[in-house]
């Protein structure tokens, strides 16, 4: 049964990030701003605490979490980094990277975290006020997305609100998070092997390995590499109309680009996510158009085109699994 709670909303000042570790250590749940959306934190080293995570979450148990640190030196606490982890980490922590390694002998993070697997995912994320709880807290946190488990990834404390209220401690807000999407994940336990395309683009881990970066093999629901990343995973309630060049009536436009959409002007609503075309900004407005679009009654959401290069290929990735995820 889920317990019903007073969710406090605090502005990321001190007070707030002493309060957040606070709750943190007595097995409570915290959102938190990251660089690439809000997570939601419990105390890794802590069962108890991993499993209200999951049911505030709603999430299925066999999906295994993220543990966050403040730094390097922290992570190799708790994961064995081989030659290819120990470059990624050097090239791109803090950051929106996420490293799949064995896990350390003695790693003091829950078996639940990683629901049974003897891997672990780690990350060092770039953001201010999640350094500072990290820090103030001193051991690791989990921290899955803070939306309902099948909903889209939020990067606002209103988004965690809308979702999470009632259900959580406490959420810091500190405004919209700069990345938008989720960090990208790389598994180093042999071959590294891309399991997640995220907010750093596959070209600069390429770079950084001066090798290309092998996909993981094709997901299937009994045996997933990255559970989180099955096809219906981000599913807005409204169908979703992928490439398309203009609207039907009845539809909502997620735009892309300077060009205009043929019959943009009887769309129910219309966001444009960059009218530059710039992938940066449309990553940072991805999953806040599609919530502001999913409200809006419409029939379906007409998706334009956008490139799949840079950080196109998780854009495109996360609005084909919001496609396919109704
Ligand atoms: O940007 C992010 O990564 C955000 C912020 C809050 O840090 N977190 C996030 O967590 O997106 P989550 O739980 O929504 O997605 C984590 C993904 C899931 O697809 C999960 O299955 C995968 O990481 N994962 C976690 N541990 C794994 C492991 N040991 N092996 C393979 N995949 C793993
Ligand atoms: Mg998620």
């Amino acid at each position: 049964m889920t317990v019903l709670l007073a969710t406090r909303v605090a502005h990321a000042d001190a007070a707030a990030i002493a309060e957040a570790a606070g709750v943190l250590s007595i097995g409570g749940l915290v959102a938190f701003p990251t660089e690439t959306v809000y997570g939601l934190g419990a105390d890794a080293t802590d069962g108890h605490a991993i499993a209200r995570l999951y049911e505030a979450k709603g999430r299925p148990a066999f999906n295994p979490l993220i543990a966050h640190v403040p730094d390097l030196g922290a992570a190799q606490a708790l994961a064995r980094f081989d030659n290819a982890a120990a470059r990624l980490a050097a090239a791109f922590w803090p950051g929106p990277l996420t490293l799949v390694l064995p896990r350390a002998a003695g790693c003091p993070v829950a078996d639940l975290a990683s629901a049974g697997l003897d891997t672990l995912a780690v990350r060092v994320p770039n953001h201010a006020v999640a350094h500072e709880i990290l820090s103030a807290f001193g051991k690791p946190v989990v921290a899955p997305s803070a939306n309902i488990s099948g909903h889209v990834s939020p990067t606002t404390a209103g988004h965690v609100l809308a979702d999470l209220g009632g259900r959580i401690n406490l959420i810091v807000d500190s405004g919209a998070t700069p990345v938008g999407l989720e960090s990208t994940i790389v598994a180093c336990l042999g071959e590294p092997l891309l399991l997640r395309p995220g907010g750093l683009p596959r070209a600069a881990i390429e770079h950084a390995l001066r090798q290309k970066l092998a996909n993981a093999p094709a997901q299937n629901e009994s045996a997933p590499l990255a559970p989180g990343m099955l096809a219906a995973h981000y599913a807005p309630r409204t169908r979703l109309r992928l490439a398309a060049a203009g609207i039907e009536p009845g539809e909502a436009l997620l735009a892309f680009g300077p060009a205009p959409a043929e019959g943009a002007g009887r769309a129910k609503a219309a966001l444009n996510l960059s009218a530059h075309g710039d992938l940066i900004e449309a990553a940072a407005n991805l999953f806040s158009h599609l919530r502001t679009l999913d409200a809006a009654g419409a029939s379906a959401i007409a998706v334009m085109p956008v490139p799949g290069n840079g950080l196109g290929e998780a854009i495109n990735d996360r609005l084909r699994r919001a496609a396919a995820g109704r």
